[in-house]
């Protein structure tokens, strides 16, 4: 019996000192240490510059909007607070990637006219308000921005995924969801306006 327990356990006892050897020769493997120099490459440096178009995830707004990074009080404030207001001017450029941002991350469950019916729904997530209900048409653009940043009821926050900026151009092109599906015939330009039927139409 007692040779027979040894006859099992020594194998055992030599493998596990050979796994020892190898881990610690992986332990002992070469390597470059921070700030190494290196002849591999013409700067002589080990350390690699991050290639052209990099960017920076732990500083910055990106830190800011992905709760992962966040972690520097001051960095977020600043984030904050140069998101603070929406954009001065609401151009074609930021309506564009509003409408590319929304067809994203915000159409899968409001849809693409912003009346709560995306496919998301569909298959039954709660359904969402319509963007054209009067209490949306009359909240104001900081509702919307804190929506996408704090999340809403069942609607989880996008803060980790849409940047401040990002968060303004969906905000802008809410907007534009909004006046599309009712827009009052005094509002549009008068270009617009001519090409009514003499009956009306709007309201
Ligand atoms: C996974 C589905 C889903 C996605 C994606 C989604 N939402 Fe929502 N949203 C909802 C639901 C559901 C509600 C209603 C939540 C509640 O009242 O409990 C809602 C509510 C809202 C409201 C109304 C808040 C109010 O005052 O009643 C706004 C505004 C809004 N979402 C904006 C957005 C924007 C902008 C995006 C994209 C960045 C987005 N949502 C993405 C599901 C979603």
């Amino acid at each position: 019996m007692k040779a027979r327990w040894l006859a099992c356990a020594l194998p055992l006892a030599l493998t596990l000192a050979g796994c020892e050897r190898l881990m610690h020769d992986m332990y002992e493997q070469p390597r470059y240490g921070p700030d190494a120099a290196s002849p591999l490459f013409a700067d002589g440096r080990a350390e690699r510059p991050p290639p052209p178009g990099s960017v920076p995830a732990a500083m910055g707004t990106l830190a800011a909007t992905s709760s992962g990074h966040l972690g520097r009080d001051e960095l977020v404030a600043r984030a904050q607070a140069a998101a603070a207001s929406a954009p001065a001017a609401i151009t074609p450029a930021l309506l564009a990637r509003g409408q590319e941002r929304f067809a994203i991350y915000c159409e899968p469950c409001h849809g693409p006219l912003g009346d709560g019916e995306g496919p998301v729904v569909q298959h039954g997530f709660p359904h969402p308000p319509s963007y054209h209900e009067q209490r949306l048409r009359d909240a104001p653009d900081r509702h919307f921005y804190d929506v996408i940043s704090q999340g809403h009821g069942v609607m989880y926050s996008y803060a980790d995924r849409v940047t401040p900026q990002d968060r303004w151009a969906i905000v802008a092109y809410i907007r534009a969801l909004q006046l599309s599906q009712g827009a009052r015939v005094a509002e549009l330009p008068p270009a617009l306006r001519a090409r009514l039927p003499a009956s009306g139409g709007g309201r």
